[in-house]
């Protein structure tokens, strides 16, 4: 064959070897093999290492110089490219791998940081995560516009005649409304966690105040086309107009109106589903359902939602008695790669640069509380949540994170509502 002929590369120079006469120990590893820099391989040229003639006798190489480049073992023409996670890394002209320098969304040593770091929360590698940037991350995974400063100072209801003792020290909406609660959802990469968290805590909250008489699972496709009054579908979207129109237009279900964005499409998709009042303060669909396989298309509505105050004990008082909220929480970079415990956000990436410690708004639903001794002797409070990455991301598609600290700002603004259910909706007897 023609043994070694490469795209160059350093083997003499780097081992800094050239021997004279024959020497058959004078080798230096190439490839999964090895190549000579002594005098004996100038005749038989092929196992010469290929740098032997310009390093070790100062004169061109006695063949065209190969292009390409190495890898494993095998040579790549000049332009082949390989993904290295979220990196493509290109043969260049030169004979070397030239490859990106993103931040990836999955990072082998911040996982093991974490892992290692007794932070409180294991960390896991994402195969749904793995290959994309954290940029990407950030731009497809969230997509909850921060409130603006009017909405922030929205009046803050104040739950009345608190008194924290009656708190219990674990709480679980699912235990309280058993089958009331809905499952995660999947967002996909769709940045319309706006229009996932609306629609799982209006499910939640119109099982609960119907008392499990409905128990829509509310479509977030049907706020990501039709919602479209200063929002941006799977690019982002705001609180308050999602509940401004659940409560002026209403949903249908899931079942009725399935997600069907399921990657960032840049074109929105055309609304589907209008709904026009029929009196007294009830809507009904303009159409049938886009899932032809199911005809119910029951409008659904909500109450104005409110703001809760940013209080611990006033949040988990509204929980208690009312529902799962909404809340909004700021997503850093260690967060994606969350597997089980009590979030915090940690410094892990902090050593990388500022490429790899970036963050971006989403929202959740909270849905019960707890607490966990530490080892020290200290008590560990969290909350609960779900959130809308599917249910084989975190716990089951749950998260907890540290309760009373404002831990990402998920205290900053968090938002209960009712059903709309009047008595034609409850059970008759
Ligand atoms: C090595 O090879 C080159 C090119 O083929 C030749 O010119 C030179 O004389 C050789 N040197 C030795 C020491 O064999
Ligand atoms: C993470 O998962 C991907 C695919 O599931 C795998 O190819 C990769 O080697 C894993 N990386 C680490 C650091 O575990």
């Amino acid at each position: 064959g023609h043994g070694v002929y490469d795209a160059g590369g350093s083997y003499c120079q780097r081992g800094d070897v050239c021997c004279h006469g024959r020497n058959d120990g004078c080798t230096v590893p190439y490839h999964d093999t090895l190549c000579y820099c002594d005098l004996f391989c100038n005749r038989t040229v092929s196992d010469c290492c290929p740098d032997f003639w310009e390093y070790c006798l100062g004169i061109p190489a006695p063949f065209p110089k190969a292009s390409g480049c190495a890898r494993a073992g095998r040579n790549y023409p000049t332009g082949a490219t390989y993904r290295e996670n979220c990196n493509l890394c290109t043969c260049s002209p030169g004979g070397q791998w030239q490859c990106e320098d993103h931040a990836c969304l999955m990072d082998g040593e911040l996982i093991d940081a974490v892992n290692r770091g007794n932070y409180g929360w294991r960390a896991a590698n994402y195969s749904q995560f793995w290959g994309m940037t954290l940029e990407d991350g950030i731009r497809y995974r969230l997509g909850t516009f921060r409130p603006s400063p009017t909405v922030m100072n929205m009046n803050e209801m104040h739950v009345r005649g608190l008194q924290p003792g009656v708190l219990p020290r674990h709480f679980d909406a699912a235990a309280k409304w058993p089958g009331m609660i809905h499952e995660p959802l999947d967002q996909g990469n769709c940045a319309g966690s706006w229009a996932f968290s609306t629609a799982a805590v209006a499910s939640d909250r119109i099982s609960i105040h119907s008392m499990g008489h409905m128990k829509p699972a509310l479509s977030p496709q049907n706020l990501l086309s039709c919602d479209t009054r200063n929002q941006r579908g799977c690019s982002g979207g705001r609180l308050d107009g999602a509940w401004w129109y659940l409560r002026r237009r209403g949903v249908v279900t899931d079942e009725c109106y399935p997600f069907t964005s399921q990657e960032s499409q840049p074109a929105a998709q055309p609304c589907m589903m209008h709904s026009r009042s029929t009196g007294r303060g009830k809507r009904q669909a303009t159409a049938r359902c886009p899932n032809p396989q199911t005809h119910a298309n029951e409008i659904y509505q909500s109450t104005p939602a409110y703001r809760l105050s940013s209080s611990e004990k006033e949040i988990m008082k509204e929980l208690l008695e009312n529902g799962p909220v909404q809340a909004i929480l700021e997503v850093h970079e260690d967060f994606f790669m969350y597997k089980s415990g009590i979030y915090r956000h940690t410094p892990v990436a902090e050593g990388k640069g500022p490429k790899h410690q970036r963050h971006g708004t989403h929202s959740v639903k909270i849905t019960g509380w707890g607490e966990e001794q530490l080892p020290d002797g200290q008590t560990q409070k969290y909350w609960t949540a779900a959130n809308s990455w599917g249910t084989a991301w975190g716990e089951g598609g749950y998260f907890r994170i540290a309760r009373g600290v404002n831990e990402c700002e998920v205290e900053t603004f968090v938002v209960g509502v009712w059903g709309r259910v009047s008595m034609e909706d409850m059970p008759h007897k």
